[in-house]
């Protein structure tokens, strides 16, 4: 039996693979530290559940129009302007299911067979896939270490040709933590203008950054820049509202409708009691985010400072979202032997330190990164000494 190309295309998700492996040692009794898991480790905010259980009590459990109610939506636009001093009409406004499934009707809207999207790499492992099956097609640009994993204006303006459609910009970054500086996302937009390109910036996890570090929305950047952005945000990350499914995305009226129209053929509209719960998240009390924000902090300064004294490993303090992004590059051909193999990438490595050590990582390579790993911190404090133990013993 042979699937469409379609599928056949797509690969399947690295992260998931190990996800399954991890599951099954634990059904066989080991004790797996998992660093493995993109979710916050807090429950949702009690203000917000309240508001869900006050609308399945209230009776609203039917459909909804398929972009989102206009409550949610005014929601959004409030703290769009809250935030960044941005202004929204409501037909500037799409409520979906999470950010990924606003990414990938907004990729539905833009592309046509063969456009390019431009795509900074290290990235998220979906991206490259929805661009794909948009029939688009996608266009690493490699970013370094050196630069804090930020793509330069000068990579952008060398990477467009006459099919460039759409950047995919992601700050704060899924897998390394950088935090786009003000200075380059402006060179970054006048280049798109210039050139008349969409950005579709995902910002998810605008809440989660760290020190100095501000989140900057290219959108915010000058009316020019604003027609040609689709802002995909939502409440997964900030509001511990993962298995909720709502995320929203602001851009040109005649973007979104056609993200509307695709939306109301293939999912209708997202789940009506999230949506009543995401009001209360996005305009209702906003102590919660300081307070995870908080404890996310203090993990990620433990890890790192845990990861730069495991032999082999070198990490930089992540700026936002919370991943660990280590390089590890010295541990690979370097004579280290598993399954009678020597370790030559970072999937070989993270295979070796699930084995060896019962710690979940995901492989570089699962984010176009060979030579990296990540670690998510949103775990408890605990589990972080404790895994970080295992590795420091494993590696010793
Ligand atoms: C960079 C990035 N964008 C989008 C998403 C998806 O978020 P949501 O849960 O809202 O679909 C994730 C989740 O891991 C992410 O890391």
């Amino acid at each position: 039996m042979t699937l469409s190309e379609r599928i056949e295309n797509i690969m399947p998700s690295q992260t998931l693979a190990i996800t399954a492996q991890v599951l099954k040692m634990k059904a066989e009794g080991k004790k797996i530290i998992s660093f493995g898991a993109g979710e916050p480790d807090f429950d949702t905010p009690a203000n917000i559940q309240d508001e869900a259980i006050k609308a399945i009590r209230g009776g609203f459990t039917h459909y909804t129009a398929a972009s989102g109610i206009p409550e949610l939506k005014k929601a959004v636009i409030e703290k769009l302007k809250r935030d960044h001093g941005l202004h929204y009409q409501v037909s500037e406004i799409i409520i979906s299911n999470g950010a990924k499934h606003c990414l990938y009707n907004a990729l539905m809207a833009l592309c046509n067979p063969g456009d390019e999207v431009l795509l900074p790499i290290p990235c998220w492992v979906s991206y490259t896939e929805q661009i794909k099956l948009a029939q688009a097609k996608p266009v690493f640009i490699p970013t370094n270490q050196e630069n804090q994993f930020q793509l330069s204006a000068k990579q952008l303006e060398k990477s467009i040709t006459g099919k460039t459609r759409v950047l995919l910009l992601n700050t704060p970054h899924n897998p390394t933590g950088a935090v786009y500086n003000p200075e380059e996302l402006k060179n970054i937009a006048k280049i798109l203008v210039e050139n008349d390109i969409y950005c579709i910036s995902d910002e998810i996890y605008e809440k989660l950054v760290y020190d100095e570090a501000k989140h900057l929305s290219i959108a915010s950047l000058g009316s020019d820049i604003k027609e040609r952005v689709i802002l995909i945000n939502g409440v997964s990350k900030s509001y511990a509202m993962t298995g909720w499914r709502i995320g929203y995305a602001a851009g040109p009226e005649e973007i979104v409708s056609g993200m509307s129209k695709f939306q109301g053929h293939c999912t209708s509209n997202a789940n009506s009691i999230a949506q009543k719960a995401s009001v209360e998240a996005l305009i209702g009390n906003q102590d919660s985010i300081g307070y995870m924000r908080g404890e996310f902090d203090k993990r990620r300064t433990r890890i790192i400072d845990h990861l730069n004294e495991i032999k082999g490993f070198q990490c930089d303090m992540p700026k936002g979202a919370f991943y660990a992004f280590p390089n590890i590059k010295k541990l690979l051909n370097n004579g280290i032997v598993f399954n009678g193999q020597e370790i030559k990438s970072s999937l070989q490595l993270t295979e070796f330190i699930l084995n060896k050590g019962e710690v979940a990582v995901v492989p570089g390579s699962a984010f176009e990164a060979e030579g990296y790993l990540r670690l998510s911190y949103a775990t408890s404090m605990p589990e972080i000494e404790e895994g970080m133990n295992r590795l420091k013993k494993l590696f010793a």
